[in-house]
């Protein structure tokens, strides 16, 4: 299991401020168990690891079987919490070179409809040129403009190279049961569809076919995945004692570091693969969290890379930060220190130790110089990069996520504040239902 270390953070807070938000904590979980906290009709996730059926996970993989057959690459179209998790835990359990150097025995996957690039689409439209691609095309209202704009590319695209009765079935859809352009459009083809609960928002939902169709397709273990969010959703159960419930420990750290001046958590880890779990991360704590004027911005580094760039700010800057550490405690695959004749690194006193013993190192001397730099440090250890902790990691994040919003005391489960870039963005388009805004937003211009 997974392991929390808050030692290093509480020497920075008065003795027992961790303590005194324990009824809080416990009055977050029992709203989010008895379905009477804000939000209340977006707690889908809270038990979608225990009660996700085998009958579920067997469709999944029959769908990712189809389209690792019939598909050399597979372009998973989504925004924000469309896409986010799915990359995160692709990248984490992946190889970092896999896009390069395929050696066909997974087809490649690709994310779009995350942005309005038009390079972007262009280069990759250029590069699907000649391959044997299919889609995923994951949108919960079917109208997000930058994954309806992609879709609208691709589906072309794959149509013409593939032919429509080919294309029909290596596009899938995972959508509303009922609603949205995406549901009409699958429908109608005959995709082979999924659906995303209503009860479950986006940035909750990899646990959904949002997170597990991709990753199935991408050739990983998604019955491991979910087993390993269930075994943390048992473990962070509200009958859990306070003292060893990780996600209530979590919770009630990151308030009681708020409400102490550390208004900024910056996500740290020392493993590239798990970059993309950082942007998974902001989404989902950054949108729960900040509303209302209130809640701790989430910021992420990749270490030690970012040692040489925001390493000065984090050591040495406004001391408003606290930092988590995700530690991967076993390494995947064993490369030693090289022995260099010349020596002129001066590094030969490294020669023959594991590289995974010396970024170990790395990230001990960081963590010291960071709490000698009065930055409150939590450390989460995962035993390793697999489907088993990945799943715990998700949950954990999530759990706390919801318990920690209730504590700050917003609806952790809403995210009216995205609307607005929509709503200029249609007004200056000149869409059409927009006029009023139109006239209003051109006056400011
Ligand atoms: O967390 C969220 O709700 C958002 O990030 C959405 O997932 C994102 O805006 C995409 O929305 P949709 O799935 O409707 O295209």
């Amino acid at each position: 299991m997974i392991t929390l270390e808050t030692a290093k953070a509480t020497q920075f807070l008065p003795a027992g401020a961790v303590e005194a938000l324990e009824g809080q904590v416990k009055t977050a979980q029992q709203a989010l168990e008895d379905g009477s906290c804000p939000g209340n009709d977006y707690l889908g996730w809270l038990h979608l690891p225990s009660s996700i059926t085998q009958e579920h996970l067997a469709d999944l993989q029959a769908c990712a079987n189809t389209l690792r057959e019939l598909c050399d690459t597979i372009v998973v179209a989504g925004i924000g919490g469309s896409y986010l998790g799915a990359r995160a835990v692709i990248e984490a359990l992946g190889n970092t070179f896999e896009w390069l150097a395929n050696d066909g025995s997974n087809p490649v996957i690709l994310f779009a409809g995350n942005n309005i690039s038009e390079d972007y689409l262009a280069e990759l439209q250029d590069y699907l040129k000649n391959r044997k691609f299919g889609i995923i095309n994951i949108s919960k209202s079917g109208t997000t403009t930058e994954t309806a704009l992609a879709f609208r590319l691709l589906r072309k695209q794959c149509e013409d190279q593939r032919g429509i009765e080919t294309a029909r079935k290596v596009i899938v859809a995972i959508t509303d049961a009922k609603r949205g352009a995406a549901r009409i459009t699958a429908d109608k083809e005959g995709y082979k569809s999924f659906i995303i609960p209503d009860n479950v928002g986006g940035r909750f939902s990899v646990l959904t076919p949002v997170g597990l169709l991709p990753i199935a397709c991408a050739g990983f273990d998604i019955t491991k995945l979910v087993q390993g969010a269930a075994d943390m959703e048992r473990a962070s159960a509200p009958e859990v004692p306070f003292a060893d419930n990780l996600v209530e420990q979590y919770a009630a750290l990151r308030n009681a570091l708020y409400q102490a001046g550390k208004k900024i958590e910056i996500l740290a880890n020392f493993q590239p693969k798990l970059h993309s779990m950082n942007e998974w991360w902001k989404q989902l704590y950054g949108e729960s969290e900040g509303k209302n004027g209130k809640g701790i911005f989430p910021a992420a580094v990749d270490l030690t890379t970012d040692l040489h760039s925001m390493g000065q700010w984090i050591q040495d800057g406004e001391r408003t930060i606290f930092e988590t550490v995700i530690s991967v405690a076993e390494a995947r695959h064993t490369v030693l220190f090289p022995h260099d004749e010349e020596n002129l690194d001066g590094l030969n006193f490294l020669e023959g130790r594991r590289v995974d013993s010396v970024n170990k190192m790395a990230e001990l001397g960081t963590q010291l110089a960071h709490i000698d730099g009065g930055v409150p440090n939590v450390r989460i250890v995962i035993p390793r990069l697999d489907e088993h902790a990945i799943g715990q990691l998700i949950y954990f994040f999530e759990r706390a996520c919801g318990v920690s919003g209730l504590v700050l005391g917003v609806n952790p489960f809403d995210q009216p504040g995205v609307e607005d870039y929509k709503r200029n963005m249609f007004a200056l388009l000149g869409k059409p239902g927009y006029e009023a805004q139109s006239e209003a937003i051109k006056a400011r211009l």
